[in-house]
């Protein structure tokens, strides 16, 4: 069985603004979510209230892939992939220190908009059916996707992910601890089709033979 491990510890967090919250609590009820889940331009790049108000470049993914490749032992050309990587800022900071990253995602905006520097490494994909042989990689990650997904298809995914890595896989995936927290996440997140508190996220592995390593996304204090 996997571990829980803190390694987005680096990222920074915000509250969430109560205004925020409201209009993305509109969006759901005038039935708008479903432009989130296109994963296109309004996701990425347009309106706050759809997504992230803007997918940067920035520098916080640096710390992130430093704390990753530490715990994992990894050496300059380590095969790593991100699933789920949109445009590709974490490949990109592994990259930077020597590893062989790659990173495949959903949402043909998102690759057709990273950074020329990763052209070739990122490509489109869905985590239900990874276009790798079995053993590929020495570690697979995939940050906040996987809740992504119909509850149907979490086994696949969890498959996939640890079939094409020889050795360590680390998702990341949404949850909340509280009431309190519950109802934030219920009101912020616009893309989440399958979560729970830790515990059901921990029977979900077991039932579907996820051995990898986790760690849970809170959104009362998120990090985009
Ligand atoms: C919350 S974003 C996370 C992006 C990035 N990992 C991060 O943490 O900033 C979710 C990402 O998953 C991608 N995605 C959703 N469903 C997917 C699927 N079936 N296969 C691959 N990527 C998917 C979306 O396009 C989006 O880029």
């Amino acid at each position: 069985m996997g571990m829980k491990l803190d390694l987005l510890k680096s990222l920074p967090t915000v509250i969430r603004d109560p205004k925020l919250l409201e209009a993305r609590r509109k969006v759901k009820e005038d039935g708008e979510a479903f432009l989130s889940c296109m994963y296109d331009y309004a996701y990425f790049d347009g309106d706050r209230k759809y997504g992230y108000g803007g997918y940067y470049p920035d520098d916080r993914w640096i710390p992130v892939a430093k704390d990753i490749i530490s715990y994992y032992g990894l050496q300059p050309g380590s095969k790593v992939l991100d699933v789920g990587c949109a445009k590709g800022y974490l490949v990109e900071a592994l990259d930077e220190f020597g590893m062989n990253a790659y990173g495949i995602d959903i949402s043909r905006y998102a690759v057709k908009n990273c950074s020329l520097d990763m052209v070739g490494r990122i490509h489109r994909g869905d985590i239900l059916d990874l276009h790798f042989p079995d053993n590929s990689f020495d570690l697979v990650l995939s940050i906040n996707i996987v809740h992504n997904l119909d509850e149907e298809h979490l086994s696949l995914a969890f498959k996939e992910l640890q079939r094409v890595s020889r050795k360590d896989c680390f998702i990341t995936v949404d949850s909340y601890r509280n009431e309190e927290e519950k109802a934030i996440f219920e009101d912020w997140v616009l893309t989440a089709k399958s979560h729970g508190y830790p515990y059901w996220w921990l029977n979900k592995f077991k039932e579907h033979g996820y051995i990898g390593d986790y760690d849970w996304c809170i959104w009362s204090k998120g990090y985009d």
